[in-house]
């Protein structure tokens, strides 16, 4: 478990998957506007979760909580990705508010700068990466906000809404992250 002063990130359990489920089924739940919608992701990740609890060194699905108490708003996540070298990954994250009514209050900026923290306690890794189409301002200004730099677009590389859009690279060092 980890705790901020607005949110907790933990572990998922058993009594998340109805939440969860309910989620992955909703385009405007779990991946909003500039994200595709999967169909098949609630069982991919009930599969995944039964063998791993989504929880290994390679990727991670923690519930975003506030803090006070109350239900589940979201989730963090991160992923070991083979950005450059397969033999080197680094972490890559993303962050979800699922519950549109606790979006603008800080809370995934909460979670996704714990989740960074996480990530650079423990792995040897001198950077985290994120992506996000490049459409999704609210994303952005997340990460910019976190002190996470825009370093570059891949072009054409999202495919939403039948089509393929841009998607921006962000990066955080650890010497700018102070960790
Ligand atoms: C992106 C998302 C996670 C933001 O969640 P949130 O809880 O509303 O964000 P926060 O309240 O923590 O705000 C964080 C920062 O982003 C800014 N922000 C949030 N929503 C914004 C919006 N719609 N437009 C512009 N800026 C926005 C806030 O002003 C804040 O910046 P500040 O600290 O400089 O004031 C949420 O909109 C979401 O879940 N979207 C759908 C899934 C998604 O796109 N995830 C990202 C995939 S890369």
């Amino acid at each position: 478990m980890i705790k901020g002063e607005r949110v907790t990130l933990r572990r998922l359990r058993d009594d998340d998957w109805p939440r969860l489920e309910a989620w992955a089924e909703d385009p405007e739940a779990l991946w909003g506007p500039f994200q595709r919608f999967q169909l098949e992701t609630a069982r991919a990740l009930k599969d995944a979760y039964d063998k791993t609890g989504l929880f290994t060194r390679e990727s991670g699905l923690l519930m975003v909580e506030p803090a006070g108490g109350g239900e589940p708003v979201g989730v963090v996540r991160y992923t070991l990705h083979p950005l450059i070298d397969p033999d080197m990954p680094t972490p890559e994250i993303g962050f979800v508010i699922a519950d549109r009514s606790a979006r603008g209050k800080g809370y995934a900026k909460e979670a996704a700068s714990l989740l960074v923290g996480y990530v650079f306690s423990r792995f040897p890794t001198h950077r985290v990466s994120a992506f996000t189409d490049i459409e999704n301002t609210p994303a952005q200004h997340l990460l910019e906000s976190l002190g996470f730099q825009r370093e570059g677009v891949l072009r054409r590389s999202m495919f939403r809404g039948g089509t393929w859009s841009d998607a921006v690279i962000y990066g955080i060092l650890r010497s700018e992250r102070g960790a």
